[in-house]
């Protein structure tokens, strides 16, 4: 399992300290959370303080744009350096021209679906990504409750990447801990973010093991 601690838990007041027990620990990503006050109800961090994290952050950078209109800041996040760019499926219009903006910038694209949005919907641009992030809450906010649902999706969107034989990986945010990484192993997901989990526990570095196990 891949883990991917998101920094929306984090002490904003010591990054610095944060990111020193973070680049010990084994996470593979750090997700970034960035918000917009539109596209959901909270604002969280922008590129100016991620420019600094990005700095001081030595694994690769899953960004997760909550944001209208991802596609007029390709730059900013291809200047952090990321290796996953994800856009919300509800946030675009011409989704296909975003995903092939991503991928020429150089990042490999993924693609967010909200809890109420089918995993169907990526029917015609499964193929052209490297990940889809479900997310297993509503987007906003850190420190909310799994919904169970995301189960089935997890399945559904399993047999859709294998009936395509593509390479895409599986993403889940939201309400993420030790009491359901088997659960959601067991269902195919590749790759899970955690927030509070993580960076609320006591021993990070140890709970960072115990998700990837
Ligand atoms: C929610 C964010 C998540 C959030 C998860 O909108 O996308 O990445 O940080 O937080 P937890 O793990 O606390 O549910
Ligand atoms: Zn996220």
């Amino acid at each position: 399992m891949l883990v991917s601690p998101s920094l929306l838990a984090a002490n904003f007041a010591n990054l610095e300290k944060e990111m020193e027990w973070f680049n010990r620990s084994d996470s593979d990503f750090l997700h970034l959370d960035v918000m917009d006050g539109v596209f959901v109800p909270n604002i969280s961090f922008g590129f100016p303080v991620l420019k600094h994290v990005a700095r001081l952050c030595q694994k690769p950078l899953d960004v997760h744009l909550m944001i209208v209109q991802p596609e007029k800041f390709i730059n900013e996040v291809k200047a952090l350096g990321a290796y996953y760019m994800n856009v919300h499926y509800e946030a675009c219009t011409h989704l296909h021209r975003v995903v092939s903006q991503i991928r020429e910038a150089g990042m490999h694209p993924a693609v967010t679906l909200n809890p109420a949005t089918p995993v169907c919907v990526l029917e015609d641009i499964i193929e052209d990504i490297d990940m889809v992030l479900l997310m297993s809450v509503n987007p906003g906010f850190g420190g909310q409750k799994f919904i169970e649902h995301t189960y089935d999706k997890i399945r559904q969107l399993r047999e859709l990447i294998k009936r395509h034989g593509c390479d895409v990986k599986i993403e889940v945010d939201g309400g993420v801990s030790q009491k359901n990484v088997e659960a959601l192993s067991a269902a195919g997901a590749d790759v899970l973010v955690a927030g509070s989990a993580v960076f609320g526990a006591e021993d990070p570095i140890e709970v960072v093991r115990q998700l990837k196990k």
